[in-house]
């Protein structure tokens, strides 16, 4: 039985990682940091209902002691690095942590990797947001980066730190350059998370309005669970290497918001307002990626349109909804 290490496992791609691993037969460890409200911590492991199937350790991305035992005492085959301050807005208010997180939080796990087993496997959570203000219409693993955030910047330091480990010390590191991927278990401060749940509110009469920032920026969207499987299928070639991973579709955020308002039978232009305070100080307006190397190399393709996505994501946000009505409907009723 091979034994898988997730930082990040409480997120969504580590939730979904998690039940693509377990169905594979490994042992799952995963890192979580210490909250006041540990109850709601593994949600998303409770959603997909893995959650007591994998073993959750204490420790955190800044501390390299904790990091260090947990390799020490857990030995894994398989080290996957998603933990991260993985919100671009967020960023330029707290630069430094996301430096210290995001960034040199991956350089701790290299290095307690390096140190304690080296042998292992690393995925790093590398991003297309890299590539920000975008140098080639179509973004492959040759395209020059030109990161538009602290969180990019910090991205790419953590990126070739990997390749540099890779290159230094032999170690067996890959890092995934994943387009932006999206699913029920979406944080709900990012774009297609709060327009679905805001399409479910106003279809269910709970919000008259869905506020957005820049309808016009565009992105390749795809599914979390189609791109959790990329990030294993990276891990099991003979040789390491960096692949993008993406659908070569792109899709402004005005179209996305028309196809989830189309889904509840609603018309987008009549529903939305737009409000400066969720533009960014600096902005990545197009993205668009071209996996043809993990087509070829890894035969990985996405499985999920965008679409199936977006009714998937309403769907839930309708269900999600109408129960916690029907809750609030029977304690009024008691
Ligand atoms: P997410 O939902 O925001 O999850 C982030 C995870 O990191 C959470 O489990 C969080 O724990 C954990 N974390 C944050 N700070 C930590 C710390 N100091 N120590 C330990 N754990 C910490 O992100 P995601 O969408 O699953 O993305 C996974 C990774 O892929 C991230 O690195 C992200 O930057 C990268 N990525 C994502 C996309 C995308 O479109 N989703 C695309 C490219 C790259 P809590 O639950 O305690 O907050
Ligand atoms: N969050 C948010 N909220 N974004 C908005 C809004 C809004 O109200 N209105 C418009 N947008 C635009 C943003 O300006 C951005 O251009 C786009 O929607 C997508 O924003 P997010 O969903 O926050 O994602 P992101 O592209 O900035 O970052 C995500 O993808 C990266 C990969 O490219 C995150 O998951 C990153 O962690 C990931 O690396």
């Amino acid at each position: 039985m091979k034994r898988a290490f997730i930082t990040g496992i409480t997120g969504q791609d580590g939730a979904y990682l998690s039940q693509f691993l377990l169905s594979k037969d490994y042992e799952v460890y995963g890192l979580v940091r210490r909250s006041s409200w540990s109850e709601g911590m593994d949600a998303r492991l409770r959603w997909l209902g893995v959650a007591d199937d994998v073993t959750l350790v204490d420790g955190n991305l800044t501390d390299l002691s904790s990091l260090e035992r947990l390799l020490r005492q857990i030995r894994p085959d398989e080290i996957y690095n998603l933990a991260a301050q993985s919100f671009v807005k967020a960023s330029w208010n707290q630069p430094l942590l996301t430096g210290a997180v995001t960034g040199l939080g991956a350089v701790n796990m290299l290095e307690a990797a390096r140190l304690e087993c080296p042998q292992a496997r690393f995925y790093q959570a590398s991003s297309s947001e890299m590539f920000g203000l975008a140098q080639e219409p179509t973004q492959t693993e040759k395209t020059a980066f030109y990161p538009r955030s602290p969180y990019a910047v910090a991205k790419l330091y953590a990126h070739w730190m990997a390749i540099n480990y890779r290159e230094s010390f032999g170690m067996f590191t890959c890092s995934g350059i994943l387009f932006n991927h999206e699913s029920p278990l979406r944080g709900i401060e990012f774009v297609t998370r709060k327009i679905t749940d805001g399409v479910a509110r106003i279809k269910l009469g709970l919000q008259e309005k869905l506020t957005l920032g820049n309808l016009h920026a565009k992105r390749d969207w795809g599914h979390s669970r189609d791109y959790v499987r990329a990030m294993w299928m990276m891990l099991q070639q003979v040789e390491p290497e960096d692949y993008v991973i993406a659908t070569g579709r792109t899709t402004s955020v005005l179209d996305f918001c028309r196809l989830a308002f189309t889904h509840v039978g609603l018309r987008a232009e009549e529903h939305i307002a737009v409000d400066a305070h969720y533009l960014r100080p600096a902005e990545v307006d197009y993205l668009i990626g071209d996996a043809s190397k993990a087509r070829a190399k890894l035969g990985w393709s996405p499985e999920v349109t965008l679409e199936q996505l977006v009714q998937e994501m309403v769907d839930c946000d309708l269900k999600r909804l109408r129960d916690e009505l029907k809750i609030t409907a029977g304690i009024a009723r008691s």
